[in-house]
């Protein structure tokens, strides 16, 4: 385990029998160094098309990867990544997963943006874009992903004109009709919930997110052998 790992926001990377990474986290950072330390190798080459403000990699040595970190701000649009096929051990991808209504309140909209999104892509556009964002991205991913190769996404299910979007479950169900198998699943659930625009309560508020974890062929024996050795 790297050093960087015992920075835990939650008392300890390991369970408690001292076996394996525990699968929910209190913030993204944390998280995203567990999936490092488990799906990761060092020398992986490693694209980032959705760095933000490099949150997820915080607590990882990244001098151990070939790291490609872009974002739409530099001019690079993971729709339309400037990589060969096949040409990356791992992808990394967290789209702007909260689109905003205009009912929204203002406080809601400066707290999201001062967290690093940039929510210019899918305001006002509803969850459908969020979704289409979602798919444009991660069938870019799989283009550029090597056969065995690690997809890693970030979402969050939500909840539009009183209906919930089991956003997680979709997009398992995408990844598999692109031949990114789902290998694993991690929760995000930080101390505070979103703002919401809710007078009355209809369903549990939720403030946890997920990152899904896709091997591409699926694993091994029934698909391809992992791009790192285990
Ligand atoms: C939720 S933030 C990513 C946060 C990031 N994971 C971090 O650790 O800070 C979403 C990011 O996606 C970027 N983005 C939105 N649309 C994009 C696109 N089409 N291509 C590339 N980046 C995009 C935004 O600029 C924003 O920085």
């Amino acid at each position: 385990m790297s050093a960087e790992l015992l920075i835990e926001s939650d008392g300890g990377a390991r369970a408690e029998d001292g076996v394996g990474h525990k699968s929910a986290a209190l913030d993204n950072a944390t998280m995203m160094a567990r999936i490092a330390d488990l799906y990761f190798r060092p020398g992986m080459s490693i694209a980032d098309p959705m760095r933000g403000s490099d949150v997820f990699w915080k607590h990882i040595d990244r001098s151990l990867y070939d790291l490609r970190l872009t974002d739409i701000k530099d001019g690079v649009d993971a729709r339309m990544l400037p990589y060969a096929d096949q040409s990356f051990h791992a992808v990394v991808l967290d789209p702007p997963y909260r689109y905003v209504e205009a009912a929204t309140s203002s406080a809601g909209l400066r707290m999201l943006e001062g967290n690093g999104y940039n929510l210019e892509s899918v305001r006002g556009k509803g969850h459908d874009a969020v979704m289409g964002l979602y798919r444009d991205v991660m069938r870019e991913g799989e283009r550029i992903l090597m056969r065995g190769g690690y997809m890693v996404v970030k979402c969050q299910d939500t909840i539009t004109d009183g209906k919930q979007q089991w956003v997680h479950s979709d997009l398992m169900d995408f990844a598999r009709s692109i031949g990114c198998e789902p290998i694993d699943l991690a929760v995000v659930t930080p101390a505070q919930v979103p703002p919401t625009r809710w007078k009355i309560q209809r369903s549990l508020r939720k403030s946890h997110s997920y990152f899904i974890v896709c091997r591409k062929g699926g694993r091994w024996p029934f698909g391809y052998k992992s791009v790192s050795a285990r």
